[in-house]
């Protein structure tokens, strides 16, 4: 089983504002689609909330520490391993872990491979951010840029890169 992150970081690592994305981008949410789709998705229980509904066409597993939470369409998990454990059973071939801040942190050394989208933007008043980590453990493969239009307002490269080690 592959363990994937997709994440969207600004040029300062800022991913969230206020429990949101701090930027509308429909290029990279159509890029967002295009990889998860028919794929389990993993997030924290803010990201659900941010979110607001299950997404379609995908297994929606969302963390939380409380038992009470429940939601038609989700498969709910108490931890990082619970969560974990139910892919591995499912035999997934890939899943994506889509966020936020607290999930990254506690996945990034289980991660095989990293989607990241680069947001050619500095935002100020970030309250969620991308954990720091050792770019040296991790091999670029791809990288497509792709320049702001009309309905997205700034530049963005799609990158993606694989464990260093398993080459
Ligand atoms: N730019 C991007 O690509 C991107 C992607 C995703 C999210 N985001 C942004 O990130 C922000 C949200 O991130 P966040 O870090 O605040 O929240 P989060 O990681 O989405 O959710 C945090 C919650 O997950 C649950 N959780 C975390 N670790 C757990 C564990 N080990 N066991 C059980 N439950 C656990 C807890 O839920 P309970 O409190 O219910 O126990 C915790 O409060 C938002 O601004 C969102 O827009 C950005």
């Amino acid at each position: 089983m592959t363990l994937s992150i997709i994440v969207a970081i600004s040029a300062n690592n800022v991913i969230g504002t206020y429990n949101q994305l701090p930027w509308h981008l429909p290029a990279d949410l159509q890029y967002f689609k295009s990889l998860t789709v028919d794929h389990p998705i993993l997030m924290g229980r803010k990201t659900y909330e941010s979110i607001g509904r299950p997404l379609p066409k995908r297994t929606n597993i969302v963390i939380t520490k409380d038992q009470s939470f429940h939601h038609d369409g989700l498969e709910i998990k108490h931890s990082i391993n619970e969560a974990i454990d139910f892919c591995k059973a499912k035999k997934y071939d890939e899943v994506f872990i889509i966020g936020g801040d607290t999930i990254y942190s506690q996945t990034i050394h289980l991660t095989d491979k990293l989607y990241i989208t680069r947001v050619d933007i500095h935002i100020e008043n970030g309250t969620a951010f991308f954990p720091v980590i050792d770019m040296n453990q991790w091999k670029l493969i791809s990288s497509e840029e792709r320049k702001s239009d009309e309905k997205n307002h700034v530049d963005m490269t799609f990158e993606v890169y694989e464990k260093a080690s398993i080459h």
